[in-house]
């Protein structure tokens, strides 16, 4: 292979939906995942890593539905991890199959510390495996990224001939982990400089970076790496992921954005170019955010870069001041940019289906007939306790209105509580049963919320540990909606559920009926024998 002409522009690989799913109770369904795909398409990232495709058969169904739905020719490479095991490379390239652009993305640990305890192979061995299963992704597809798995805590000439079999051995893009996130920008510069001088090969593919946020240090050090010759970054949207997560993508593409001309010097460009550093349709990021936030059910912390509900708002006199002058006082980007609006729109209860119809689809969100008459006829409820509905309260409406319905699962029918100083909480529930029976029990709490949760676990009888329950405010006033995240834990698997009111109290029951119906279905697809019926 000759050598590769190294790109003037950074390749986003986005892998939301395969590191980002792994974060705790992120799991994704099919169509959940097909729909952030297609968002990725329209953000334009240029790799889409779908999944796992060995991991379980949703993650192959997953992977093979984006491969045929998003993997069109103008469309991003859709790829797939796989262990360097035959068994997980015959999965991807077999869920690959539909797509125009695929990628087999192989790994295999090479620090001492993962071969001596968990691999249990020695350094003669994984080389070997390496040479032999990325020859063997490539008798797939000609698109291969191989990771050495624990990169920054390997040793160095020990990576260093590791990566030269595998390029040897076809790979076209070399993917350097930061699998634990234990470096600093400065290691990771030196490591990415030390490959490029002693692997003889490297100038055949793609260097890559995939850093993990375990000190707070995943964008700085894959910022780091571009520095010192990366040309792919791995990150996800909102940064979730394993752990601490990932580098996000939104921090990445703005950083590069926003300081285009000091990039543009690494990449070998005019310092004034004003080409963009990569291919994201940067006004699609906010729409991203917001639906991977959704659908994940992990909510984006208020004072997160580009993302958070904070990022564009000022709070001192002083920096109000400075921006009503001149934007740029306190300001270094717009947040049109991201695609936010910047005079959100206030709907109230005057307010007509078809002004509610249009802002949503200004803010991208394209309903169902079934789906709008739910959201609509929510929207009035809200309307009528809260005086101004902001772009923020619509997108709660949207969440709770198309989340998906259980059939035959639980439904709230009533929550009523009693509590105060010198109460015992009480709640008394009515729950419409998957029989369809309509069943009244109730019970006393530590707080209201424990009294709702208590008398809800009586009468569905599906166990359950609650293991995180959060309450947000969509926007500030005491009129506010309320928004409750739960994630409830059985054997060990988290099934979540969200829901938002003006009273935190029906949001919480909401919510915990959401995760739990979640967990419902998953007891009742299992397979026949295992099968648990609750609550009937
Ligand atoms: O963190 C890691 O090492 C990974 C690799 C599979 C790229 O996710």
């Amino acid at each position: 292979m000759g050598i590769r002409p190294q790109p003037d522009r950074i390749i986003i690989f986005d892998t939301t939906l395969r590191d980002g799913e792994q974060s705790p109770g992120a799991t994704l369904n099919v169509e959940e995942k097909l729909a952030i795909a297609q968002q990725l398409a329209l953000l334009g990232v240029d790799v889409i890593e779908a999944g796992f495709a060995v991991s379980s058969p949703g993650d192959f169904e997953a992977v093979r539905a984006i491969a045929e739905t998003v993997g069109k020719p103008d469309g991003p490479i859709i790829c797939s991890l796989a262990r360097a095991v035959r068994q997980d490379i015959q999965a991807a390239a077999e869920a690959l199959k539909p797509a125009a652009r695929a990628r087999i993305h192989v790994f295999i640990s090479t620090s001492d510390i993962h071969l001596n305890y968990q691999l249990r192979k020695s350094r003669e061995e994984v080389l070997a495996i390496v040479e032999e299963m990325v020859s063997y992704a490539k008798s797939f597809v000609g698109d291969v990224e191989f990771s050495p798995m624990d990169a920054t805590r390997s040793d160095l000439p020990y990576l260093y001939q590791v990566l030269e079999r595998a390029i040897a051995a076809g790979a076209t893009t070399i993917n350097i982990p930061d699998t634990v996130g234990y470096r600093t920008p400065k290691e990771v510069g030196a490591l990415f400089d030390g490959i490029r001088q002693n692997v003889p090969n490297i100038d055949q593919v793609i260097l890559s970076v995939h850093t993990q946020n375990d000190l707070g240090l995943a964008t700085a050090n894959a910022l780091a790496a571009v520095e010192h010759g990366a040309r792919q970054v791995e990150c996800t949207i909102n940064g979730i992921g394993e752990r601490a997560g990932n580098t996000a993508l939104e921090e990445i593409v703005m950083a590069l954005e926003v300081r285009r001309p000091y990039f543009n010097a690494y990449l070998g460009r005019a310092e004034e170019s004003e080409a963009p550093i990569t291919n994201i349709n940067t006004q699609e990021i906010y729409k991203a955010s917001r639906m991977v936030s959704q659908l994940t059910g992990m909510l984006v912390q208020p004072n997160k870069a580009i993302v958070g509900s904070n990022a564009f708002a000022h709070e001192s006199g002083i920096h109000q001041d400075g921006v009503l002058k001149h934007r740029e006082t306190y300001e270094i980007m717009d947040a049109a940019s991201i695609g936010l609006a910047e005079n959100q729109i206030v709907l109230g209860k005057h307010s007509g289906r078809n002004a509610f119809r249009t802002r949503l689809q200004e803010l991208g969100f394209e309903l169902s007939e079934d789906d709008l008459n739910r959201a609509f006829h929510r929207f009035k409820e809200i309307a009528d306790k809260k005086k101004e509905i902001s772009d923020w309260d619509l997108e709660a409406i949207v969440r709770d209105e198309t989340q998906i319905q259980i059939e035959n699962g639980f439904q709230l029918e009533h929550v009523q509580v009693t509590c105060g100083d010198c109460t015992c909480p009480t709640a008394t529930i009515t729950l419409v049963m998957p029989t369809g029976d309509i069943q009244t029990d109730a019970a006393v709490g530590t707080g209201p919320v424990d009294a709702v949760y208590r008398a809800i676990n009586r009468l569905a009888q599906v166990p359950n540990e609650l293991e995180e329950f959060s309450v947000q405010a969509v926007t500030g006033g005491i009129d506010a909606l309320g928004v409750v995240t739960v994630r409830l834990r059985h054997g060990d698997r988290t099934f979540w559920g969200q829901a938002s009111d003006t009273d935190i109290i029906v949001a919480s029951a909401y919510a915990y009926m959401n995760a739990l119906n979640r967990l419902y279905r998953h007891l009742n697809t299992l397979p026949q024998g295992e099968k648990v019926l609750a609550g009937q």
